[in-house]
């Protein structure tokens, strides 16, 4: 595709999201992607193999566990995405998490976390990282309480860049300043972004890292994960993956491909839906608090205007009501389905305290910053009227 273009200009999202690393022509001149169903890949002779295994001639797969071609398309498309060397699919997000970090750390290694960030993550850090007792922080995900907890063995920093579920904004440019002269590597779970949205790699951020499950994907039909950087790291966590095995299928993979197709055009509507609810909420007199890195009232507004070009549709907002009043307005709600997950077509609503962090009391769950009466709205590609039109009546049923 490239080679066709007659200017350096770089292609536009719209066009990587629709073409970005396809070959042409493809598999029996097919138009769209060939789903590859294979668990192994054959050698016509004995010669074939040793070539291979010498490295005198390069192919595609060897076997499952290693990839499949339908996964490495995507992987391409992921890569021009990014603006990476190299994309790495996995299974799932958390699959992408682990895998990754597990592939970086050494037995002495500090690592430093930050606090407002998805549970699974922490949890990881806390069981098994804890376990092989490698040390880690969580602090505050701004890039001045990260820099402080820098100590002399801290080989990697883990943020999340927007947060969730109170999307904050943590300054990639400053992080990278305190990071890369030390050589610490920078891994940015960029979900809550995407690469429409905030490319970390362009700030000199080491790995970023998806959850494709949640815009990626864009249906709501498929888990997968993925982290992309320089070659050299991105193939050091293939090797593990090899061994570990959180490979995403075949099937997976074309649904993945499918729903990047529209990527960018859902995109738009996704920030624009974002923008005009979380207006609409913060203007709302039943509504305590919005946050949304799209006001100007968002604590981190000036950093993500610098290196977001969009803030997403993920709107999380305290409600003036208790935590039953809150499930009243939630269940009086005609659009939205009540799930966790985000970044689909279909709008999702939760209350953080009755889903992620269900077992824990009040009291453990306001020590972390989960209060009774907040909402996460994950709005999805329906037209806003109608989303501002159901917040409006179901707020209504609050007394
Ligand atoms: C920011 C973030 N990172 C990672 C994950 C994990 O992704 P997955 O569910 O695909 O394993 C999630 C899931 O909600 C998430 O919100």
């Amino acid at each position: 595709m490239s080679s066709r273009q007659p200017s350096k200009r770089p292609e536009g999202m719209s066009t990587r999201s629709v073409h970005g690393g396809e070959t042409r022509p493809k598999a029996h001149f097919a138009l769209t992607l060939p789903v590859v169903h294979s668990s192994t890949y054959t050698f016509p002779k004995t010669q074939d193999l040793i070539d291979y295994m010498e490295g005198r001639v390069q192919r595609g797969e060897e076997y499952g566990r290693y990839g499949n071609p339908t996964q490495r398309a995507v992987e391409a498309k992921l890569a021009k995405l990014e603006g990476a060397e190299m994309a790495l699919l996995f299974s799932s997000g958390m699959a992408a998490i682990t895998t990754t970090l597990l592939a970086m750390v050494r037995r002495d290694s500090h690592l430093i976390f930050t606090n407002d960030c998805y549970r699974k993550t922490r949890q990881f850090a806390a069981s098994v990282l804890q376990k092989f007792e490698i040390q880690y922080d969580l602090v505050e995900p701004e890039a001045e309480a990260i820099s402080r907890a820098i100590r002399p063995n801290t080989q990697v920093i883990f943020t999340e860049s927007p947060t969730n579920p109170y999307l904050n904004i943590v300054d990639l440019e400053k992080l990278v300043k305190e990071a890369r002269p030390r050589g610490i590597k920078t891994v940015i779970d960029s979900t809550f972004a995407t690469p429409y949205n905030q490319r970390p790699l362009e700030f000199g951020v080491d790995l970023v890292i998806h959850s494709a499950t949640k815009y990626l994907g864009g249906h709501n039909d498929l888990l997968a994960g993925c982290v992309a950087g320089r070659h050299g790291l991105v193939s050091a966590i293939k090797d593990l993956q090899g061994i570990l095995g959180p490979v995403p299928g075949p099937l997976c993979s074309y649904l993945l491909a499918r729903g990047l197709k529209t990527f960018a055009l859902r995109m738009e509507k996704q920030n624009r839906n974002g923008q005009l609810v979380a207006e609409f909420l913060e203007r709302h007199p039943k509504i305590f608090r919005t946050y949304y890195p799209g006001l100007p009232s968002h604590p981190d507004h000036d950093i993500a205007c610098r290196q977001m070009s969009g803030f997403g549709s993920v709107v999380s907002f305290e409600v003036r009501a208790s935590l039953e009043e809150c499930s009243r307005f939630i269940d009086a709600l005609k659009i939205p389905y009540i799930a966790p997950s985000l970044g689909g077509v279909e709008s999702l609503i939760e209350q953080p305290a009755l889903m992620s962090f269900y077992e824990l009391s009040r009291e453990q769950r306001e020590a972390i910053g989960i209060r009774e009466n907040l909402v996460r709205f994950a709005i999805g590609i329906e037209d806003e009227e109608d989303l501002i039109g159901d917040l409006r009546q179901a707020l209504e049923q609050i007394p």
